[in-house]
């Protein structure tokens, strides 16, 4: 089945991708690709008769700064074109009007008035004015403004600052805003995006999950064939899901490997197991490596020393277990395909440094050279979902709601949670304390929201410090370990609120642990918030 899509041109912002978010979440399909490809590149992308319009991003620079422009052919295809912020800046210096360099900075919180009837804003607004002005709440983030907009357009935004803040050219199905409709501090932006998508663009609101499934399943054995398959599975949500998937779409064809590094949470490998073996009925080989990760780890506590020392075992434990399958797959053939989680952000991001345009570049491990030194084909069925559709996915597969939807959990584990030198007698204490603070997590209820406090954190765990401090439990004095709880809200990971638990649900969890964990006697609650501390304490 053919989507109808939107093409996203990057200019280099870093809410590009929530423009990408917005538009899923509208059901229609989108990619976003850098904004220097060339025209020839679009008109190809365009050639399928699918493409139905295009959004220009907004950028971290300046037209004055920059010279990117949207290569010319997107006003050639005689599709919608959406401008937001820079891109408007961009449309209207490419289509003959001016931008003037700005000497102050507008950003944040600002009052738009809606002008005019252009079908993208018609009937959107916040709140009107005593004289009937209907105003948008948004969000800017800007410095040049468009002073003069190009033959054929007409004002559909202003602001005191910002007189020009929104133009159209409805013919040509042109418009642009100086505010971020992507980001959810304006209002109406998910309203104004789901407009120019649905109505002015007149796409098909055909992205849908739970029929994703089918096309996904088809795509997959039209690639593998009769080939086999080997998935490295975490228990993270990613591995999951595309195992699942894998699975549905060619069975034992599929072979899971899951290294099981000593570092998981309590009962995380039979959970995994249980799950997969038991209920999917897939094939898992599941690893037992814990004596050789922590032998690697001995002796060791610098932080980025042990996630070397764990990245690399766990990659030599695994094209280990790789290599056998290769060799003698079941079929006799050998694998010939290495399955990955790899979801679009990641493809994003790798995109975005190609042209340079990404401010923030996190390098992720599924873009590795596995495949390659493996020499295995590489295999990516979610390589075009944003998390949430993976997660929806998952759903739709039959995976258990909690699996789908759980915090996210670092690849080298209790590793970065115990500070300092990893040892299993820590890591033991540590697997039960933070089981007991997840499980008072999940079943106390918020009762305004009604959600569970583990729904309403992004992520929450225990750190394990080897320091002891002195106690008293019944006539004795104890001397034992401490730990530290950390639950943080957030929206992207890279800002985040340390999450103002109920003190009645931090009073019984530090109660339970200290009772029913012996070897730690004392629980403390992290407080700090990221900047300027991170999510992790190492
Ligand atoms: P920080 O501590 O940098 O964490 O605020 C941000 C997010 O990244 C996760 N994290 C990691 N994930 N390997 C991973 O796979 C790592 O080495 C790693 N370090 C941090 C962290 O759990 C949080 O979600």
């Amino acid at each position: 089945m053919q989507h109808q899509k939107i093409l996203i041109l990057d200019f280099g912002s870093q809410v590009t991708q929530l423009i990408a978010r917005r538009v899923r979440e509208a059901h229609v399909y989108c990619e976003v690709h850098p904004c220097d490809v060339s025209s020839e590149w679009v008109r190809e992308f365009a050639a399928d008769g699918q493409l139905k319009g295009v959004i220009l991003s907004g950028s971290h620079a300046s037209v004055y700064e920059v010279d990117d422009k949207a290569p010319d052919a997107v006003f050639e295809l005689g599709v919608p074109v959406l401008g937001i912020c820079y891109g408007m800046q961009t449309m209207a210096q490419q289509l003959g009007g001016k931008v003037e360099a700005g000497t102050t900075r507008e950003f944040g919180y600002a009052e738009v008035r809606a002008r005019g009837h252009t079908p993208l804003l018609k009937d959107i607004a916040d709140f009107h004015t005593p004289e009937g002005h209907g105003m948008l709440k948004v969000w800017m983030s800007h410095g040049d403004k468009v002073t003069e907009m190009p033959a054929g357009f007409k004002l559909m935004a202003s602001t005191d600052s910002c007189p020009i803040a929104g133009m159209a050219d409805v013919d040509r199905g042109y418009y642009a805003v100086q505010f971020h409709p992507e980001v959810t501090h304006t209002v109406q932006g998910r309203a104004l995006l789901e407009r120019f998508v649905l109505d002015i663009c007149q796409t098909r609101a055909d992205w849908v999950m739970r029929d994703h499934i089918e096309e996904a399943v088809q795509k997959i054995r039209d690639q593998v064939g009769d080939e086999e398959v080997i998935l490295g599975l975490s228990g993270g949500v990613d591995s999951s899901v595309a195992a699942a998937l894998i699975h549905r779409a060619i069975g034992d064809q599929l072979t899971c490997v899951f290294v099981d590094h000593g570092l998981l949470r309590l009962n995380e490998g039979d959970m995994v197991m249980d799950m997969f073996v038991g209920k999917l009925h897939a094939k898992v080989i599941r690893v037992d490596a814990a004596d050789q990760f922590l032998g690697h780890l001995a002796g060791v506590s610098d932080p980025e020393a042990k996630r070397k020392i764990i990245g690399r075992e766990f990659v030599e434990v695994f094209k280990a277990e790789a290599a056998k399958l290769i060799s003698s797959g079941a079929s006799t053939k050998g694998a010939k395909w290495l399955a990955q989680g790899t979801i679009y952000p990641d493809v994003i991001e790798s995109g975005g440094a190609k042209s340079k345009k990404a401010v923030t570049i996190k390098s992720h491990h599924n873009v590795g050279g596995l495949p390659e030194q493996l020499g295995l084909k590489l295999l990516e069925p979610l390589r075009d979902l944003f998390k949430d559709e993976v997660r929806e996915l998952g759903v739709a597969l039959g995976l258990p709601h909690d699996m789908v939807y759980r915090h996210p959990f670092p690849g080298p584990g209790l590793g970065v949670r115990i500070l300092g030198e990893v040892k299993k007698e820590y890591a033991d204490l540590l697997r039960r304390a933070d089981a007991i603070f997840i499980e008072e997590l999940r079943s106390t209820l918020d009762p305004i929201s009604g959600k569970s406090w583990y729904d309403l954190t992004s992520q929450a765990f225990t750190v394990f410090l080897p320091v002891k401090s002195v106690g008293v439990m019944g006539d004795g004095r104890t001397y034992d370990y401490v730990v530290a709880l950390r639950a943080v809200q957030t929206s992207d990971f890279m800002t985040a609120d340390w999450a103002e638990l109920p003190y009645a649900l931090l009073k019984k969890v530090s109660s339970r642990i200290i009772n029913e964990v012996r070897g730690i006697n004392r629980v403390t609650y992290d407080v700090s918030s990221k900047p300027p501390a991170t999510i992790e304490w190492e």
